[in-house]
């Protein structure tokens, strides 16, 4: 019998199988160090708006470079979203940055995480407290309609260098009210107040300064911190962490936890 071959000009890829593949369905570059993405979402992937999870490719020695992502996208949403700086010389998101739709990506099966709804007691009013890409989990959060539900009042700060460093989080607030699920709920209960410290915009300074000066509750007409009312969620460097912990440890509020719900809860913005 003769064996056929069949020769081609098209050189075969070596198909190398990822562990957990997802595809990638959109990127979207916001500055020169900020860039988002979408990724296709296992029907058995659940995790609860706030969670992060392990992300990453395969390194060039053959073995996975993973990193720890909030997911941005909320849990109803059918696909995944993130939100990264990019790092020229960082192992991952050196190569992350490249990414285009169609290309596959590792995802690990177990979120976790502390930004969650149920590691806070039942309040009036949460505050949102992010910079830079700690953004990610409160992209989650004001897209959950539990939170709407659970709060009457969310006040999302966000803290940046610059205002194109605030675009992917201003877009997607002003998208919300155009929102089928969302728009109704939101109506009135969510307030945005974004920062920048190193470039003019109509609102200026650290989010910890505007606290301790009491500039945030005038500009918003709502009163001081109060442990009886008042929740927060932080999601920073670990400068804004420990400076609005102390901030609202002062206050009267409580850090909490999955296991043991107090007033408030914070978790570090994940370099990529
Ligand atoms: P600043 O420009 O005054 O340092 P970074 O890019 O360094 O992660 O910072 C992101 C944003 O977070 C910047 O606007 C920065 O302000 C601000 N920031 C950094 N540390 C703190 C902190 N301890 N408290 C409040 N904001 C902070």
């Amino acid at each position: 019998m003769n064996e056929q071959v069949t020769v081609t000009d098209t050189p075969v890829k070596p198909v190398k199988a990822l562990p957990n593949a997802q595809t990638v369905t959109a990127v979207t570059h916001w500055t020169d160090s900020l860039f988002s993405f979408r990724v296709t979402r296992p029907a058995s992937f659940r995790f609860r708006s706030g969670e992060f999870v392990m992300i990453g490719l395969m390194g060039d020695n053959g073995k996975p470079l993973l990193r720890a992502y909030s997911i941005a996208s909320p849990s109803w949403d059918e696909e995944l979203e993130f939100y990264s700086i990019k790092v020229q010389d960082g192992p991952l998101t050196s190569k992350l940055q490249h990414i285009k739709v169609g290309d596959e990506l590792i995802l690990r099966p177990k979120p976790v995480g502390t930004l969650v709804h149920d590691a806070l007691l039942p309040g009036k009013r949460v505050y949102f407290f992010a910079t830079g890409t700690g953004f990610a989990p409160f992209a989650s959060l004001i897209r959950d309609p539990e939170t709407y539900e659970k709060f009457d009042e969310i006040i999302l700060t966000h803290t940046c260098r610059e205002v194109a460093e605030l675009e992917y989080g201003r877009q997607l607030v002003e998208s919300l009210e155009a929102d089928p699920l969302i728009g109704e709920m939101i109506e009135g209960k969510l307030k945005y107040y974004p920062t920048t410290t190193r470039e003019e915009s109509p609102v200026m300074g650290r989010v910890t300064d505007h606290l301790k000066s009491g500039e945030i509750f005038e500009r918003l007409g709502i009163p001081p911190l109060d442990p009886a009312t008042d929740r927060a969620m932080v999601c920073g460097s670990m400068g804004l962490n420990k400076d609005i912990t102390e901030i609202l440890e002062a206050a009267g509020l409580r850090e909490g936890a999955n296991s043991e719900p107090k007033e408030f809860v914070v978790e570090k913005a994940f370099v990529g």
